[in-house]
C-alpha cells in the first residue's frame, strides 16, 4: 500500500534526526513533528523589508535543508525559487512540504552548492551556513565566492555582526589572522558583517540593509542584502 504523504514525513524526520533539521515540520493534520533547530530571527521573514522584492525574479536558496525559503520566496512573488542541498532525504521533504503547502513555482535538487550552474539565478540566498565554523576555519570569503558563483544581481546572507576569537573559533586572535588576515579585527572580536561590506564591497556589490546604532552588540545573525552596482 502507499504511504501516505504525513507517513513519509515521518519517515523522512527519523532518517534525518531532528538535529540536522532547521525548521519545524508539521505532517497534514498540523501535528508538529519537528521543531527545527534554526532561530526563525536568523532567516527570511514571512515580510521581507521593502528593498528585497523577489516579484518577477528567479531566486535559488543555497543549503536550503527542508525548503522554508525557498516556498518563502515563491509565495513573495518569485517568478522561481529554487532549494538545493547536499541531503537527498532533506530534498525530498522539501518537495513534500511544498506540496502539502500548495506551492507550485519551486524546485528543490539534491546538488553540492560548490558546483556552480550553467546559468545563474537573479537572486542567491544562505541562511545559518557562514557561521562560527566556516568562519574560525577562515572560510567565509570561500562561501561569500560560493553565492557570486550562483547570483546574477542580488545576494541574501545571514550573518553574525560580532564574533569573539577564543569563544567562537577556540583560537587566538593571532592564530585567527593568520589564518585569515583581516582589518575587522579588534581584540578579541572580529566584525563578520563589516567584513563582508568590505569585501563585497571590492567586488561591485552594496550593502541595501540598514545597519541600525548598535548593530555590532547583537549575538543573533542579521539579514544582510547586498546587490550589484
Ligand atoms: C545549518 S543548515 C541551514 C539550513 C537552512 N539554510 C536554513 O536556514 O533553514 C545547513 C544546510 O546546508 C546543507 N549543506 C551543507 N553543505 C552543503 C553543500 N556543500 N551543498 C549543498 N548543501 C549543503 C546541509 O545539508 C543543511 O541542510
Amino acid at each position: 500500500m502507499k504511504m501516505t504523504r504525513s507517513e513519509e514525513l515521518r519517515r523522512l524526520v527519523e532518517a534525518i534526526g531532528p538535529g540536522n533539521i532547521w525548521r519545524p515540520i508539521c505532517d497534514d493534520d498540523g501535528n508538529m513533528l519537528v521543531e527545527g533547530a534554526g532561530h526563525d530571527a536568523e532567516s527570511l521573514p514571512e515580510a521581507p523589508p521593502e528593498h528585497i522584492d523577489f516579484s518577477g525574479k528567479s531566486v535559488v536558496d543555497l543549503g536550503c535543508n527542508v525548503g522554508t525559503f525557498v516556498c518563502r520566496a515563491a509565495r513573495l512573488g518569485a517568478r522561481k525559487a529554487a532549494g538545493i542541498d547536499i541531503d537527498s532525504n532533506l530534498v525530498r521533504c522539501a518537495e513534500i512540504l511544498a506540496v502539502q503547502e500548495g506551492v507550485d513555482n519551486v524546485e528543490f535538487m539534491v546538488c553540492d552548492f560548490n558546483s556552480p550552474p550553467e546559468e545563474k539565478f537573479d537572486v542567491a540566498m544562505m541562511f545559518d551556513i557562514i557561521g562560527n565554523t566556516t568562519i574560525g576555519n577562515g572560510q567565509m570569503h570561500t562561501f561569500i565566492k560560493i553565492m557570486e558563483n550562483w547570483a546574477a544581481k542580488e545576494l541574501i546572507i545571514s550573518l553574525k555582526p560580532v564574533c569573539k576569537a577564543r569563544k567562537h573559533f577556540h583560537k587566538t586572535p593571532q592564530e585567527f589572522c593568520e589564518l585569515f588576515p583581516t582589518e575587522n579585527m579588534d581584540g578579541e572580536c572580529f566584525y563578520p558583517v563589516r567584513e563582508a561590506v568590505d569585501f563585497l564591497g571590492g567586488r561591485g556589490w552594496e550593502l541595501k540593509t540598514d545597519l541600525p546604532e548598535g548593530y555590532e552588540t547583537c549575538g543573533m545573525k542579521m539579514l544582510l542584502h547586498f546587490v550589484r552596482s
